[in-house]
């Protein structure tokens, strides 16, 4: 099934409960929730406390993706402020196994993030093992920026192994993301689409992220 993710990172911190809340009575079932280091990406963005927070405030999914070197050292932190799943990026993790494992044995969800410029081969070996898999589509660090169109042929590439393979995985998508190119996105095979700017920097969040979830459901319909 098809869902939208807003991603926190374009919210206005200063009313995180009711932006929020526009957005899940709006619909939408989980929540993005970025956090950078300052040393992976160039910027920090917010950690385990506001984590915790949201999770004290919201019923949503909180899907975390972290933009952090060394992420094996706040997995459990993470999991225990409330992250649902958790997703850390294949450049981080020399022992992306391990640190796959580390996160289902902690008790949250594990997905693995690939950049524009990592290649699939990257997972060959622990793509059965993993929920998600979030194919960036902007080099990450900063909301707000142009979709780069090639990463649709990775994702065709990932839909048709994920069948060849009789995978359950769910392919995701960060970065970039508008009302003008969601169809084309979630017909491409994507089942979670974040979207930060088109939803959280609107007006009005709730009546944003209802537009592009019917935008993509529409979509599904046909899917090609
Ligand atoms: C970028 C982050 C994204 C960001 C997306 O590094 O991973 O989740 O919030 O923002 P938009 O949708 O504005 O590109
Ligand atoms: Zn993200």
């Amino acid at each position: 099934m098809v869902e939208i993710l807003p991603s926190l990172l374009a919210a206005d911190f200063t009313r995180l409960e009711a932006q929020i809340g526009s957005v899940e009575r709006a619909g939408a079932r989980m929540l993005h929730l970025d956090v950078m280091d300052g040393q992976f990406v160039p910027h920090i963005s917010f950690g385990q406390p506001v984590v915790k927070a949201v999770n004290r405030i919201t019923k949503l999914t909180l899907d975390v993706h972290l933009m952090i070197v060394d992420p094996d050292r706040s997995i459990p932190a993470f999991v225990e402020a409330g992250a649902d799943q958790i997703l850390v990026h294949q450049e981080t993790c020399p022992h992306l196994d391990r640190t796959i494992r580390l996160i289902r044995e902690e008790g949250a969800r594990p997905g693995v993030v690939l950049n524009p410029g990592t290649p699939l081969g990257t997972l060959d070996e622990v793509l059965e093992i993993l929920d998600s898999v979030l194919l960036m589509s902007v080099n990450p660090g900063f909301g707000g920026q142009q979709f780069i169109p090639s990463v649709l042929r990775k994702v065709r590439a990932l839909d048709s192994r994920r069948q060849e393979q009789g995978l359950g995985f769910a392919i995701e998508i960060d970065g970039g993301v508008t009302m003008e190119n969601v169809g084309e996105i979630v017909r491409a095979g994507v089942d979670w689409v974040v979207a930060g700017t088109s939803v959280f920097g609107m007006p009005d969040p709730g009546a944003a992220f209802a537009g592009m979830w019917n935008a993509a459901r529409e979509a599904t319909l046909v899917r090609v």
